[in-house]
């Protein structure tokens, strides 16, 4: 019931990604033998969830290392700068993107002066670490987060943030599993999470594959779902939370706060500290990523509106921390006020 899936990993000369445009219906592996094959999968969403997409940076930058015909450090160094740039761009609001690509940074120029070789090995290495320490993260916030599931078990969850949105266990679905595995009943409400259905497509496959019950409803069923006492919590995972504990995830994740916080139903947010930004001080300041209007209007790639319908896509909004129960970590569960809890989660790192 516990098994992880293989989201991201590593074949010599490749980024290994399980293409998340294909699933439920097939599963195909993409292998991306170059920097722009490994942006183009972020970009467009192969592979998707915050710290899924900083494995795959990680990795990216690995890549670059591996093929690069640079004839020093320094000069690899440049090549890395530069790849990390590109990477970086792709998608601007999950900050686990941003994270990987720095710490892979960080790790080059700690090494670049034993030599070109030992910055070569190096980038493998650290792209592993991330991609491990990124398991074991979730698989710690499964155990913080599990004893938070009330008795009965009835857990609304938004968008994917399991397994494939990250190294293999994932964020908010990490309680589920956890509990599950324990033995525990446990019924999860999966929002289908329009307009790109990560719910629908993703999290009803990984629940199943897991054999975890789950009932997939449509966005505006959430509030119905509430009103009639079958939601007993709700766990959502993070793209990027900030110094005060504001939360970017999915679009629709703070109507579903404002609608918990109404009902006074547990609001969860499972993360690890990798989606902590204390760069930033109140959710106002993150960048929202707006996406194109063809994912609003079209369904499956077909149109569903009127051809030339204007349509809006901020791919993600801010809950604001008052409407946030707790902060799931991997390194303990953090309540209000955010502020200090949040800075030793990561300041322990
Ligand atoms: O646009 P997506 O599918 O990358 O958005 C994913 C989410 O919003 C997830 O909830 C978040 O990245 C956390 S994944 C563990």
């Amino acid at each position: 019931m516990s098994q992880e899936l293989r989201t991201v990993w590593w074949e010599p000369g490749a980024v290994c990604l399980i293409d998340q445009l294909r699933l439920p219906h097939e599963e195909v592996t993409v292998r991306c033998t170059e920097l722009a094959a490994v942006a183009a999968a972020i970009k467009t969403m192969v592979v998707r969830g915050a710290p899924a997409i900083g494995c795959t940076a990680a990795y990216g930058i690995a890549l670059v290392a591996t093929q690069s015909t640079a004839t020093d450090a320094p000069a690899l160094l440049r090549e890395l700068e530069a790849a990390k740039a590109t990477l970086d761009a792709q998608r601007p609001t999950a900050v686990n993107l941003a994270w990987a690509t720095t710490r892979m940074l960080n790790q080059a120029r700690a090494l670049a002066p034993s030599g070109l070789e030992a910055l070569r090995t190096g980038m493998l290495e650290e792209a592993h670490a991330v991609l491990h320490e990124d398991l074991a993260m979730c698989h710690a916030i499964g155990d913080y987060g599990a004893p938070l599931i009330p008795e009965r078990g009835h857990v609304l969850t938004h968008c994917n943030a399991g397994g494939l949105a990250t190294a293999g266990y994932g964020t908010a679905l990490a309680p589920m599993r956890t509990a599950a595995s324990q033995g525990r009943t446990l019924h999860v409400w999966v929002d289908e999470t329009r307009p790109f259905l990560q719910g629908a497509r993703l999290t009803a496959w990984e629940l199943r594959e897991a054999g975890i019950p789950l009932t997939l409803i449509t966005d505006n069923m959430a509030g119905y779902m509430m009103q009639s006492g079958e939601v007993d919590c709700i766990i959502v995972g993070a793209d990027r939370i900030v110094a005060n504990g504001d939360v970017a995830n999915k679009i629709g994740t703070y109507s579903l706060a404002v609608l918990a916080n109404f009902h006074n139903i547990p609001f969860y947010v499972a993360a690890p500290s990798s989606t902590i930004d204390l760069s930033l001080a109140t959710g106002d300041l993150i960048p929202i990523e707006q996406r194109s209007s063809d994912e609003v209007t079209h369904l499956g790639g077909q149109l569903i509106a009127p051809l030339g319908v204007n349509a809006a896509h901020p791919a993600f909004d801010v809950t604001p921390n008052r409407l946030i129960t707790a902060i799931i970590t991997e390194r303990g569960v953090v309540y209000p006020p955010f502020t200090e809890g949040l800075s030793t989660a990561v300041r322990r790192s």
